[in-house]
């Protein structure tokens, strides 16, 4: 099991020591860090009615059975974000408490089409963002990227849409992605747009493998040239994929807590992260929707410990992944490497 005590080669892998690892979050939506107080405070506060008259119910209803169960309510949840205001609340009170879990750099989603979809004009939602990133960075000593993601439940044309409503912002927008119902909602139905999108310089990535099949791992790399695969895990089911992305060094933005609370695998013990680093993928690990999932970057990095043993050489590896597979310049990735090497010793 994980090093608890502390050791000939270095202190316990407690709590503490695991907020303290310098780390990158590379998937994280930002509308999944809504936690229910203040998905209630909003809903007061904006006049709307919520199908929960406390936090116990709301987190009560967290009980989900797969993605499109867990997307019903997000969907539902966010909606109490209406004004900027609401959107600059969320994303700072993310921040904070990533930068109190070592979080030094946070590349996060967010879902514009969740919101434009109920008449929020997509300037609210990304001023909203974008000030408090701004404001993070400034008081919190963090950096940040925005990610704009694809309701692939909507399809390409809208996708298309977004992109065109995106390209004012686009100062702000390092990159493009794709969320949402995986499964029938194949990644090479939006090759046309991610070709737009990499015209118009966005980096891009792609949640794919995480219910859907192989073959979307193989899409999203070959139809639309994502760089990084967001979950991936289920690659492992096809040892020539594995081969591709550990050669091509593909990383895979992992959510233990995230498979776990959505039954891709029935408990922590059964989930591949330690078999996926093993093979020498590029795992890192992240939180995905932490105010549903039950926990942040920490709480994953200790379920990883507590099921399935990882010590403090896989937290190196998934540190040092996490700053690599960013979207950092060379110059801050090598800084953040360094602080990496300096907090485990060399
Ligand atoms: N998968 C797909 N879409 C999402 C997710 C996820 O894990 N979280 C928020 N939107
Ligand atoms: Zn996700």
């Amino acid at each position: 099991m994980g090093d608890r005590e502390p050791g000939p080669f270095g202190p316990a892998v407690d709590e503490t020591f695991l907020r303290g690892i310098p780390k990158a979050e590379l998937h994280v939506h930002i509308e999944g860090t809504l936690e229910p107080e203040m998905m209630l405070d909003l809903a007061r506060r904006n006049g709307l009615a919520l199908p929960y008259a406390s936090v116990e119910e709301a987190r009560g209803a967290y009980d989900f059975a797969d993605l499109q169960s867990f997307l019903d309510l997000y969907y539902k949840g966010m909606s109490v974000l209406l004004e900027k205001q609401d959107f600059y609340e969320l994303t700072l009170a993310y921040l904070e408490k990533a930068a109190g879990q070592g979080v030094r750099h946070a590349e996060i989603f967010f879902d514009p089409q969740a919101h434009t979809g109920r008449g929020v004009p997509f300037e609210t939602a990304i001023t909203g963002i974008r000030e408090a990133l701004v404001e993070a960075e400034r008081r919190l000593g963090l950096s940040t990227r925005l990610i704009l993601c694809f309701l692939r439940h909507l399809g390409a044309e809208e996708a298309m849409h977004t992109l065109q409503e995106a390209l004012p912002y686009k100062g702000w927008i390092v990159g493009v992605g794709l969320d949402s119902s995986e499964i029938g909602n194949p990644p090479e139905d939006f090759k046309e747009v991610f070709e737009e999108a990499a015209r118009h310089g966005f980096l891009k990535v792609a949640h794919a493998g995480e219910e859907g099949p192989p073959e979307y791992i193989r899409q999203a790399l070959d139809d639309l040239g994502a760089v990084r695969i967001d979950h991936g895990v289920r690659c492992m089911e096809d040892p020539t994929l594995v081969e591709r992305l550990r050669d091509g060094r593909v990383p895979l933005t992992v959510c233990p807590l995230s498979n776990v609370r959505l039954r891709c695998f029935t408990s922590i013990r059964e989930h591949p992260a330690k078999r996926m680093l093993d093979q020498g993928l590029c795992v890192t690990v992240n939180c995905d929707d932490p105010a549903y999932f039950g926990g942040y970057v920490a709480e994953n990095y200790a379920a990883l410990r507590d099921g399935l043993g990882f010590g403090r050489e896989d937290f190196r590896a998934v540190a040092e992944n996490s700053f690599r597979a960013s979207f950092l310049d060379e110059s801050d990735k090598e800084r953040r490497l360094h602080e990496v090497a300096s907090f485990f010793g060399r």
